[in-house]
């Protein structure tokens, strides 16, 4: 599916991510944790080709194809979806306005409206909150919803989920794991999380763990309940 070669990232001066290699397969959940700064947003955003991102070296390919050179919209029409750590708001333009435009020429517009309103009941999401410009005045865990709503509109096939569980509440959890549980299915999805509990419903084939822009460990699900109990001390 995504294969990381040798891949060395920067941002300005910063070298963050360093001599990465890592392949991700399709129709599995990899949950990716480390310690703040470590570099896990980073890997999402050179994933998605972030222009603000700098490959030093090595490569992305996605499917066999070289697509490290490719734009964030290139990226994006081969199925690469990010739901930011912190979801960007849009002034004046509703979800349906947003997915509409996204989706255009792919789906009809009803539909898009249909699906929509299928997925915020799913989601659990207010109608009132549809109707209102994107993220505006939407409180920490509506935000993360509406990206949820996004990903399942636009059907990507890799998946990447930033902190999606951070300052939503226990049952606002629930809802999203269990939804992205089911719409996992064909896809392949990595969590970026600091906490375990969302890794109880949408359990993870492999738990990578970064460390000062390293992958430093990958193991199954019985990692990340380890670094809960005893921290990143456990990874050497
Ligand atoms: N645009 C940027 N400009 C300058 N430094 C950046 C930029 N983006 C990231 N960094 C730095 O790169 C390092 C890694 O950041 P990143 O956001 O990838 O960490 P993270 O692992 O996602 O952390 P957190 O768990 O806090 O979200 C940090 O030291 C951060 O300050
Ligand atoms: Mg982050």
């Amino acid at each position: 599916m995504i294969s990381l070669k040798n891949l060395s990232v920067s941002v300005g001066e910063k070298k963050i991510l360093k001599n990465i290699n890592f392949n991700f397969e399709k129709n599995k959940v990899y949950a990716l944790m480390g310690p703040n700064g470590s570099g896990k947003s980073t890997l999402a955003s050179i994933i998605v080709g972030h222009p603000s991102y700098t490959v030093e070296e090595g490569k992305i390919f996605f499917e066999n194809d070289d697509i490290t050179e490719l734009d964030v919209d290139e990226r994006a029409k081969k199925g690469i979806f990010l739901s930011f750590q912190q979801p960007l708001s849009l002034s004046g333009v509703t979800v349906f306005q947003l997915l509409r435009l996204a989706l255009s020429g792919k789906k009809d517009p009803l539909k898009v409206k249909e699906e929509i309103d299928f997925y915020a009941k799913k989601l659990k999401i207010k109608k009132e909150l549809i109707e209102r410009s994107l993220n505006d005045g939407a409180s920490g865990g509506e935000k993360k919803k509406l990206e949820v709503l996004q990903a399942a509109l636009l059907e990507p096939k890799f998946l990447i989920l930033d902190e999606v569980d951070t300052g939503v509440d226990v049952d606002a959890l629930k809802t999203i794991a269990l939804f992205l549980d089911e719409f996992k299915k064909d896809k392949t999805v990595l969590i970026i999380t600091h906490y375990y509990r969302i890794l109880k419903y949408l359990q993870p084939d492999y738990v990578m763990v970064m460390i000062d822009g390293e992958i430093k460990k990958v193991g199954d699900k019985t990692l990340a309940e380890k670094i809960e109990k005893e921290g990143y001390e456990v990874i050497s």
